[in-house]
């Protein structure tokens, strides 16, 4: 189906303290894959994610300008906002903040739970989530025992859980040595294949063209396309 999932017309995002990471940006995502963004710290990254999972303004406030619509609902309507995060999933930056629940289990139980209730078709779920991204062990622990790198394979874990139509993976390989990030790398070739997957990463000499559909650059508020091609990748 070639329909747009999401839409960015002329967006601009403004927050409280005057800072404008997006600015007169456009964007059209359709269909399956994994679509890599990359940019400066600061550049505005998380911003775009945050805006595209219906977070812009509820939960972070910002002033937006612009026509937005994420899967043909437009995350600046409250209700649509609602609905947007039944079917798009954030796994976010920080680990801080990130769980709603006290053991690994229940973390994930209670979002596969979610997701049934809401009739999403459980895809990949919570058994092979587990597996693929070793968290056996773990699944009995407290959250807060977890290390850095284990938070962030639970956070990737929650996200890829459906996985609903649009997985949003802020920094998904942060915390994580090299043996990690290529567990992680070859569960999202599998996922990209049924699902869209927006992947905002600094260390994307991990990206190539056998794992990447698109590649976009933020500069100056702006998403610019660039060639995929991983060699000019690493000097732009
Ligand atoms: N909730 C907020 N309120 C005010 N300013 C914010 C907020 N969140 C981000 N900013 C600012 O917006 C700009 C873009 O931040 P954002 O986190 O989107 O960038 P990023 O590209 O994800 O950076 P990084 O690579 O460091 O994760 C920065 O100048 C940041 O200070
Ligand atoms: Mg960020």
């Amino acid at each position: 189906m070639d329909y747009n999932k999401v839409i960015l017309e002329n967006v601009t995002v403004e927050y409280g303290n005057g800072r404008t990471p997006l600015r007169n940006t456009n964007l059209r995502l359709n269909g399956n894959g994994l679509v890599l963004v990359i940019g400066d710290t600061g550049s505005g990254k998380t911003t775009l994610l945050r805006l595209i999972a219906g977070l812009i303004p509820w939960i972070h406030y910002a002033r937006v300008e612009g026509f937005i619509r994420v899967l043909g609902l437009n995350p600046l309507n409250y209700n649509d906002a609602r609905r947007i995060r039944l079917y798009v999933s954030l796994a976010p930056q920080s680990t801080n903040y990130a769980f709603t629940y006290t053991r690994v289990y229940e973390e994930l139980y209670s979002r596969q739970q979610f997701l049934e209730e809401h009739g999403v078709r459980i895809k990949v779920g919570l058994e092979d989530l587990v597996r693929l991204l070793e968290l056996s062990k773990y699944i009995d622990y407290k959250i807060s025992w977890l290390s850095g790198g284990y938070k962030r394979r639970l956070i990737i874990a929650r996200a890829l859980l459906g996985p609903p139509s649009i997985v949003l993976l802020d920094e998904p390989l942060s915390d994580l040595d090299m043996e990690s990030s290529k567990t992680v790398l070859s569960l999202l070739e599998d996922i990209r294949r049924h699902t869209l997957l927006v992947v905002a990463e600094h260390r994307y000499s991990f990206f190539t063209n056998n794992n990447v559909d698109h590649v976009y650059k933020l500069v100056n508020g702006e998403l610019v396309e660039q060639d995929m091609v991983y060699e000019e990748l690493r000097l732009c």
